[in-house]
C-alpha cells in the first residue's frame, strides 16, 4: 500500500529499538512541567530529593507463616542498600512505612558506613516520619558527591492479610489450613516491606535471599542459586529449622516490580528457546492441569512480544503465579507476574470461552510489560496512563496472536472505547496526563490507575497506530521521533506532527462529536458533553477543547480515504470535504469506520433516517463494528440532547434481525441505562415487553444452531451471544427460558455431582434461577460457591447469588463481606456492587456501604475495597432528588475520613445523579409512549 511504503523509508531514519539504552521512557509529547514546592522541610515533602541515587540492595527476609504469641504474623528483615552521593547533603531520606526497626550502637535506627576511602559521617539523630513515610537520618556531616555509601538495618514488619506490601494470603487443601507469603509493591509498598528509595525512576540491581520452611518453594524476580551453584541451604536460625533460598542478583530496576513469594505450590513448565517458562498454583490446581492453558499461551506471546518490539524477552526465566487473594488483576512483577486465580487459572470442563479470553488477554497484558513499562520506565507515575494504555492496546494484539479465530481485536471497541467514553464525557473527567506535581501522594499515585489512563489510553493509542500504521507506531513509541516527525520529513500525509495531533488528545480531558451534515457537507466538531449543562464547570483547556481528528469513512457502503478535520468547523487544508460529500439523494454517510477515532458522530437527520433504513433491509452492509457504534453513539448523543431519545431507541429495532453478539451488547449496555433509570416506574413493564420481543428471534435462532441447546455455538462471539441471549430472555420473563434455566438448575440440585448448565452460561442460568427461587436455591447456590474448585466458579456463583429478590438473603449476603472469611477481602467491592445492581438490593447496598464507610475505610484495610468502583457501584441508579441529598449528606458526614481513591468517584457520582435526574425528568413520557407504542 502506499502509505506503508512512505513509511518504511521513514523507518531508515528511526533507531531501531534504543529501548535497552534508555533508563526512563522518552515521553512522547513533551509537556512542559513546572515544579512549584513550597518551602518546607525535606521530610515533608512527599518526593525524593535528587542527593542520593541508590546503586544495589543486599536484602533477606523471613516471613513467618504461623501466628506468634501474640496472634500476629510477622517478617523480619535485615538490608542493605549502597548508595552513591550526587549532591551535597547532610540528610538521608529513604522510604519506610510500617517497619518497626532494630537500634543500632547510639539508638539510631541504621547503621552508615563509607565505601570508599573515607569515613562516613556520624549519624545525628534518625527517625521515622509517618506521613510521608520515611526513615530520616541527619547527619553531623555532609557526604561527599561522588563516594558510594552503605546504609545497614534490621526490622520487622507484619505480614498482613491486607493485599499490600509483604502480605499473607490463606487457602485450604485437603482441610489443611495453608499460608503463603506473597507480596504486591506497587504503587508505593515496596517501602512497607524494607526501607528503600520507593520511585520508579531510582533504580537499583536487588540481592535477594528468602529464609522459609523447610519443604515451601521461595520465589522472586529472578531463579535461585540453585541453577548455577547450590544455594538453598537447611540451616537453623535462632533454634528454627529453615531453609535459604538465594537469588541471582536482579537487572537494574525499579522498586515496584520487585516480587517475593514462599509457598507450598507445584508448577508446571516449558521451555521457549533460552527462557523457561513456569505457572506456579495451588498444588491441587497444578495436578487438575487448571494451568496448562497459561502455559500454553505463554512462550507463543512472548514470541510475538519479541518481534512486536524487536528484542530478546530480557530475563531468563518467566514465571507467573496465581494467587488466592489479589487485590489488582494481576501484576507485572519483572519475571515473576502474579495473578488472580481467575485470571490465570483455566479448566476446559468448568471455565467459560470468556474467562479464556481474559485469561489470554491478561497474560498478554502482563507480558507486553515485561519489556514497556519494566525494560523501560515511567520516570514518574504522572503517565501511567502510557505505560498502561499501551499494554491495554497491545494485549489485545498478543490474545490475537495467540487466538486468532476469536477476533479478539475487535472487542476493543465494547470493553475500551465505549466503556470509557461515558466517563470521559463527564465534566469531572480529566486528561490523560497530569502535571509531574499533581500527583504526589500514595492515594493521588493510585488514582492514577483508572479507566481513563487504561482504557482511554488504549483507545488513543490504537488510533495513533491506526493513523500512522502499526510498525511506524511501535518504532515511534521506543524511540520518540514522534516529536520531530512532521509532514515533510516524512513524506506522510499527516496535517501536522505527531507531537502537536497527540497533545490535543493527551492534554485536555473529554473528546469530541463529529458533526456531519450531508445536505451541505459541513463538518465540525464539539467537545462532548453528556449533560451539556456542565459546560460551566469544564476548566479550559490551551486547546480550546478542539481535537485534529481523523476520520475514515464510508459513503454508501464504500470505504473512502481518511480525511482530517483540524479546525472547529470546516474541512481542514488535505481535502475538500465539500467536495466530497456530494451525493445521490438517498445515499448515507458513516464515519469513524471501525470505531479506531476516538470520538463519536452525528448527523443530519436525514442521513440517521438513511441509516437506519439500511439497517433494517441490509444491515450487513454497515460493518458490525459501526452497527455497535451507531446504536451506542445515538444513545449517548440523545443523553446529550443532541439527538432525540426515540432516534436513539429506533436504532435497536433492527435487532430482531441481528444475530451478531457486538451490536447486541452496544444495545444491552445502553438499554440497561434505561433499566436503571426506569425500572422503579411504571415504564418497566412496557420496556420488558419491547426487549422481550426482541430478543425471542435471537433466543429461538441459538435453540435451533445448538440443535436445541445441546451444541455449543462455534465462533467464540457467538458463544457470548448465545449467553446474552438467554440472560435477557429470561430477565424478560420469556417463559421457554425461565423453564430451561430453572429446569437445568433443579438438575443440579438434585446431582450436585454433575453440573449440567454448560460453563458459557452459567453465569445466567445461575443468576436467573436463584432470581426466580428462594432460600433453597441460594443456600444451594452457596454451598457450591464453598466447595467449588476454581476460581472462575467461584466467581460465577458470586455474582448470581446477587440476584436473589429475597431482601433478607440480599442483607446476609452483604453481611458476609466484612467477613473474609466467607468473602475474600479481594472480592468485597464485586459482591457489594452486584447487589446494588440488582432493583431489591440497590438501596440495602447503598446504607451498607454509608453505614460501614469509616469501618472499610479505617479498619478493613485501604487495599481491600476499590472504593472507586464501590462508590460508582452503589449510586448508578441514582435519579432522584433525595438520592442526590443522600450523596451530599454522605460526602459531608465523611469529608473528615477522606475517601481516598475514591474521591474523584463521588464528584463523578454527584455530576452523573444531577444529570440522571434532568435525564428522567425530560425523557420519562416520551420513552414511555415509545415503548407502549412499539408493543402494542
Ligand atoms: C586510600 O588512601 C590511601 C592513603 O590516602 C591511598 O594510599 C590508597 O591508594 C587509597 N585507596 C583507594 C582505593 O583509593
Ligand atoms: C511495631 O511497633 C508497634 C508499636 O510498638 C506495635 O504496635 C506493632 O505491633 C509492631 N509491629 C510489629 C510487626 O511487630
Ligand atoms: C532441606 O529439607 C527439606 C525438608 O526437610 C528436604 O526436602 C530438602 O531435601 C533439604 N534440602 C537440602 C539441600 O538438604
Ligand atoms: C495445550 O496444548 C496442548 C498441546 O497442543 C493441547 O493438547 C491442550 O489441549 C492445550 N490445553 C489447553 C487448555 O488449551
Ligand atoms: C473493520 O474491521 C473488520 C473486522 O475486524 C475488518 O475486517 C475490516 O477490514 C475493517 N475495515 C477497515 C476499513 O479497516
Ligand atoms: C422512530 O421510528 C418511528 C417509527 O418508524 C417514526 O415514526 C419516528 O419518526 C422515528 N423517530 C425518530 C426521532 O426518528
Ligand atoms: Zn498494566
Amino acid at each position: 500500500m502506499e502509505k506503508s511504503r512512505k513509511i518504511s523509508k521513514l523507518c531508515i531514519l528511526c533507531i531501531v529499538l534504543g529501548m535497552l539504552s534508555v533508563a526512563t521512557i522518552v515521553t512522547l509529547w513533551s509537556i512542559a512541567l513546572t515544579d512549584s514546592r513550597v518551602v518546607t522541610a525535606p521530610w515533608d515533602i512527599y518526593r525524593l530529593p535528587d542527593t542520593l541515587k541508590p546503586d544495589h540492595y543486599k536484602l533477606t527476609l523471613w516471613p513467618r507463616l504461623t501466628a506468634n504469641e501474640q496472634g500476629l504474623y510477622i517478617f523480619t528483615g535485615k538490608s542493605y542498600v549502597v548508595f552513591q552521593c550526587v549532591k551535597e547533603t547532610d540528610l538521608i531520606l529513604i522510604h519506610s512505612n510500617k517497619l518497626n526497626y532494630t537500634k543500632w550502637e547510639g539508638g539510631q535506627l541504621a547503621k552508615l558506613t563509607a565505601l570508599g576511602n573515607i569515613t562516613a559521617p556520624t549519624i545525628k539523630s534518625s527517625w521515622l516520619k509517618e506521613t510521608t513515610q520515611y526513615l530520616v537520618m541527619q547527619l553531623n556531616g555532609y557526604l561527599t558527591v561522588g563516594e558510594f555509601y552503605q546504609m545497614d538495618t534490621e526490622f520487622v514488619g507484619e505480614l498482613a492479610d491486607d493485599l499490600s506490601g509483604f502480605y499473607r494470603s490463606e487457602y485450604e487443601e485437603n482441610e489443611v489450613k495453608k499460608v503463603l507469603a506473597t507480596s504486591q509493591m506497587h504503587p508505593t509498598y515496596t517501602r512497607k516491606t524494607f526501607p528503600c528509595f520507593d520511585e520508579p525512576a531510582m533504580k537499583a540491581v536487588f540481592h535477594i535471599t528468602l529464609l522459609h520452611p523447610r519443604g515451601t518453594v521461595a520465589l522472586s524476580n529472578t531463579l535461585f542459586y540453585v541453577f548455577s551453584h547450590l544455594d538453598i541451604v537447611n540451616t537453623t536460625v535462632k533454634s528454627e529449622a529453615v531453609s535459604q533460598t538465594g537469588f541471582e542478583p536482579t537487572k537494574t530496576m525499579s522498586t515496584y516490580l520487585l516480587a517475593l513469594i514462599v509457598c507450598d505450590y507445584a508448577y508446571i513448565s516449558a521451555q521457549e528457546g533460552d527462557i523457561l517458562i513456569r505457572i506456579w498454583a495451588r498444588r491441587k490446581a497444578i495436578g487438575e492441569r487448571h494451568g496448562e492453558y497459561a502455559l500454553n499461551l505463554t512462550g507463543p506471546i512472548l514470541s510475538f512480544f519479541e518481534v512486536y518490539y524487536n528484542t530478546s524477552y530480557p530475563l531468563a526465566k518467566s514465571d507467573q503465579i496465581a494467587l488466592p487473594d489479589f487485590y489488582f488483576g494481576a501484576m507485572e512483577n519483572w519475571g515473576l507476574v502474579t495473578y488472580r486465580e481467575t485470571n490465570l487459572l483455566y479448566d476446559p470442563l468448568i471455565s467459560s470461552n470468556s474467562n479464556k479470553e481474559k485469561t489470554a488477554t491478561i497474560i498478554a497484558h502482563e507480558l507486553a510489560h515485561m519489556w514497556f513499562g519494566n525494560l523501560v520506565t515511567l520516570r514518574w507515575w504522572n503517565e501511567v496512563w502510557l505505560n498502561e494504555g499501551f499494554a491495554t492496546y497491545v494485549s489485545y494484539l498478543g490474545a490475537d496472536y495467540a487466538e486468532p479465530t476469536w477476533n479478539v481485536k475487535d472487542l476493543i471497541v465494547l470493553k475500551d472505547v465505549h466503556r470509557v467514553f461515558a466517563i470521559d464525557a463527564l465534566a469531572s473527567s480529566h486528561p490523560l496526563s497530569s502535571k509531574e506535581n499533581e500527583i504526589i501522594k500514595p492515594e493521588q499515585i493510585s488514582e492514577q490507575f483508572d479507566a481513563i489512563s487504561y482504557s482511554k489510553g488504549a483507545s488513543v493509542l490504537r488510533m495513533l497506530s491506526d493513523f500512522l500504521t502499526e510498525p511506524v507506531f511501535v518504532q515511534g513509541l521506543s524511540v520518540g521521533v514522534f516529536r520531530h516527525l512532521n509532514v515533510d520529513a516524512s513524506g506522510m500525509e499527516l496535517p501536522s506532527t505527531v507531537n502537536d495531533i497527540m497533545n490535543r488528545w493527551v492534554l485536555q480531558r473529554g473528546f469530541p462529536v463529529i458533526t456531519i451534515d450531508t445536505a451541505n457537507g459541513h463538518v465540525s466538531q464539539e467537545h462532548f458533553l453528556l449533560d451539556p449543562d456542565s459546560v460551566g464547570t469544564v476548566p479550559p483547556s490551551e486547546f480550546k477543547y478542539e481535537w485534529i481528528v481523523p476520520i475514515k469513512w464510508m459513503d454508501a457502503g464504500v470505504v473512502q480515504e481518511e480525511i482530517w478535520l483540524l479546525e472547529k468547523e470546516g474541512t481542514g487544508n488535505l481535502l475538500d470535504l465539500h467536495t466530497l460529500l456530494i451525493f445521490t439523494s438517498d445515499q448515507w454517510v458513516l464515519a469513524n469506520i471501525n470505531v479506531t477515532g476516538y470520538y463519536r458522530v452525528n448527523y443530519n437527520i436525514k442521513n440517521w433516517e438513511r441509516l437506519l433504513v439500511q439497517l433494517s433491509t441490509d444491515h450487513q452492509i454497515i460493518p458490525v463494528i459501526n452497527r455497535a457504534q451507531l446504536v451506542d453513539d445515538a444513545f449517548n448523543l440523545a443523553r446529550a440532547q443532541l439527538i432525540l431519545t426515540t432516534l436513539a431507541l429506533n436504532t435497536t429495532k433492527y435487532l430482531s434481525k441481528e444475530r451478531e453478539y457486538m451490536p447486541w451488547e452496544s444495545a444491552m449496555d445502553n438499554l440497561d441505562y434505561f433499566y436503571l433509570m426506569f425500572d422503579r416506574t411504571g415504564v418497566y413493564e412496557a420496556m420488558q415487553d419491547y426487549v422481550r420481543n426482541l430478543v425471542t428471534p435471537l433466543f429461538l435462532h441459538f435453540k435451533s444452531m445448538t440443535s436445541n441447546w445441546t451444541k455449543v455455538p462455534e465462533g467464540h462471539t457467538d458463544q457470548y451471544n448465545q449467553a446474552n441471549a438467554i440472560r435477557v430472555a429470561c430477565s424478560t420473563g420469556l417463559e421457554e427460558c425461565l423453564n430451561l434455566t430453572k429446569g437445568w438448575y433443579k438438575q443440579w440440585m438434585d446431582n450436585p455431582d454433575i453440573n449440567p448448565i454448560h460453563p458459557n452460561l452459567r453465569t445466567a442460568v445461575y443468576c436467573s434461577a436463584i432470581a426466580a427461587g428462594g432460600a433453597v436455591e441460594w443456600d444451594f447456590g452457596w454451598n457450591m460457591l464453598k466447595n467449588a474448585t476454581i476460581a472462575t466458579e467461584t466467581d460465577k456463583l458470586m455474582s448470581a447469588l446477587a440476584c436473589t429478590k429475597d431482601k433478607k438473603l440480599l442483607n446476609r449476603y452483604l453481611e458476609y463481606t466484612l467477613d473474609s472469611d466467607k468473602i475474600r477481602k479481594q472480592d468485597a467491592t464485586s459482591v457489594i456492587v452486584y447487589i446494588a445492581n440488582n432493583l431489591k438490593g440497590q438501596t440495602l447496598a447503598w446504607e451498607f456501604v454509608t453505614q460501614n464507610w469509616e469501618y472499610m475505610f479505617t479498619q478493613y484495610g485501604v487495599g481491600s475495597f476499590s472504593f472507586a468502583n464501590l462508590i460508582s457501584g452503589v449510586t448508578m441508579r441514582f435519579s432522584t432528588n433525595p438520592e442526590l441529598d443522600q450523596l451530599y449528606t454522605f460526602k459531608q458526614e465523611n469529608s473528615d475520613i477522606g475517601f481516598g481513591s475514591g474521591t474523584m468517584a463521588l464528584e463523578q457520582a454527584i455530576e452523573r445523579t444531577k444529570a440522571n435526574i434532568k435525564w428522567v425528568d425530560k425523557n420519562q413520557k416520551e420513552v414511555w409512549d415509545w415503548f407502549l407504542s412499539e408493543t402494542e
